[in-house]
């Protein structure tokens, strides 16, 4: 489906030489222009090329082609606001080889190289599915100084989240997605198990069912595992592959999207393959229940009381909050193994994006180290996080009475909190557990993230799992 994500190669272009790209910030332009000979500053001048971030100017030579390219990577302040703008910019440059001048990189940050190498990758992404799209042309050498194999590992894993969650529910239901998994287990010799339909039932997994039974494509538990040795990891996403909201109807303004809202499951799998692909010396573990949360006679209804894997028992007050239901399940089956740590990422709540909106991940932690790395990371792997509470004086909202557990608290306070403290009632044997609630989708296009499917918070996980945990 995406295009490859990488550098070029040597053997690819023989006996062709690079154009040159000069990095220039804003405040450095004056300088870079007087190096050039007065007629090519002129011209620099002339197409009002000043360092402005993602701007390039094209510097002829005799013979009519481009004997260099210079790439305004403005200010710090202004590539924080606007990530991956100057590899993008050199990812748009017409078809020709390409290679960043080392020297121009010299007093820059260290992480300039690195957002530029990244944001090049990235910026090749197509989804070209359902429609041809033309690749780019420009070809771009590795950066000096970075390890090409590691950002080509994470624009690859960026790509296929991008696509599972792109492909509409009509190709990319339970069925879809279990062969993703398949497939990349294949790739990398790791073990796939899956629990189908009413087996759920006989294997004890009894909200995955009920979520999942109302569709004509049966839900089903993804169980992977990969590795020898090490700390063991369980990754857990939210693999509803679309949300109808069930029968407490979603508008049709909210449903929009919700192909989507298997984000968690593509952003796992996401951050499986990076871990596989590096060899990272860990054991792996990932599970994924895949469901359609769809409407039939046998949906299950507001006012039903499920039991859950673990024994508690659940009121469901609103058959649109079943992300958690089908994640309880899956966490406590996790948490049986275990594990040293457990992650959950699901699009769980619209009220993460109303209290931090679509580009950062919120995630909540107890574990004060592994909350301290995970926002230490961040930055340099420009992947935007935001810690919250697991607040314990909201565990009252998803208390009820009638039934151990609410899932959907009325009074619409703290959704994504009470969301939250209702999946860590499941993880009781994980030494330590993180959970994402993320979007999993950029809205409209921005450089190397055009609108769709998005990775969130797997660059960061995967730069700390990298570290060992
Ligand atoms: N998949 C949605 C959450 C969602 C909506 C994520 C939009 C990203 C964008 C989830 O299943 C849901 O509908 N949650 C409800 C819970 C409520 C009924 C307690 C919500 O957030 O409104
Ligand atoms: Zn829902
Ligand atoms: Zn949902």
């Amino acid at each position: 489906m995406s295009h490859a994500l990488r550098f070029a190669r040597p053997d690819e272009f023989p006996d062709t030489d690079a154009i040159p790209v000069h990095v220039i910030s804003a405040d450095g332009a004056d300088a870079a222009l007087a190096q050039l000979g007065a007629a090519l500053r002129q011209w620099a001048v002339t197409h009002g090329f000043s360092g402005a971030l993602g701007k390039t100017c094209l510097l002829p030579n005799e013979a009519g082609g481009v004997a260099a390219v210079l790439l305004g990577v403005g200010t710090s302040a202004d590539r924080i606001r606007k990530r991956f703008a100057a590899g993008a910019a050199i990812s748009d440059l017409p078809k020709g080889l390409y290679e960043v001048a080392s020297a121009s990189l010299e007093g820059h940050p260290q992480n300039l190289r690195e957002e530029i190498a990244l944001g090049y990758l990235l910026a090749g992404y197509r989804f070209d599915r359902y429609r041809k799209k033309s690749g780019r042309e420009a070809a771009l050498v590795a950066l000096a100084g970075i390890d090409a194999p590691h950002f080509e590992r994470l624009a690859q894993a960026e790509a296929m989240v991008r696509d599972l969650v792109n492909t509409p529910a009509q190709d990319m239901g339970p069925e879809e997605l279990e062969g993703a998994a398949r497939e990349l287990a294949a790739r990398y010799n790791a073990k796939i198990s899956v629990i189908l339909g009413d087996d759920l039932l006989a294997q004890n997994f009894p909200m995955i069912h009920a979520v999942g039974r109302a569709s004509p494509r049966a839900p089903r538990l993804i169980d992977m595992t990969w590795g020898e040795g090490g700390p063991q990891i369980t990754l857990v996403g939210k693999g509803v592959c679309f949300d109808t909201g069930g029968l407490n109807l979603k508008p049709g303004s909210s449903m929009g999207t919700m192909k989507k809202d298997m984000g968690g499951a593509a952003n796992v799998l996401g951050l499986a393959q990076m871990i596989m692909d590096a060899g990272l010396k860990l054991r792996l573990r990932v599970l994924i229940p895949a469901v359609e949360n769809a409407v039939d006679g046998s949906a299950f209804r507001p006012s039903d009381i499920l039991t859950a894997r673990n024994g508690m028992t659940v009121e469901i007050n609103n058959t649109d909050a079943e992300g958690r239901l089908v994640l309880a399940d899956a966490l406590a089956l996790g948490a049986e193994g275990a594990p040293d740590l457990m992650i959950s990422m699901a699009t769980l709540t619209g009220a993460a994006r109303v209290a931090v909106g679509p580009d950062l991940a919120p995630f909540y932690t107890d574990d004060e180290g592994l909350a301290a790395q995970i926002t230490a990371k961040s930055p340099d792997q420009f992947d935007p996080v935001w810690r919250m509470p697991f607040h314990a004086p909201y565990e009252a909202m998803i208390e009820p009475g009638i039934a151990d557990l609410d899932n959907a608290p009325s009074g619409g306070m703290a959704g994504s909190i009470t969301a939250a403290l209702f999946l860590r009632r499941f993880t009781q044997g994980a030494a330590r557990y993180c959970h994402f609630d993320i979007f999993a989708w950029q809205q409209s296009d921005a450089p190397a993230r055009p609108k769709g499917g998005l990775g969130q918070g797997i660059r960061a996980l995967y730069a700390v799992l990298s570290e060992g945990v």
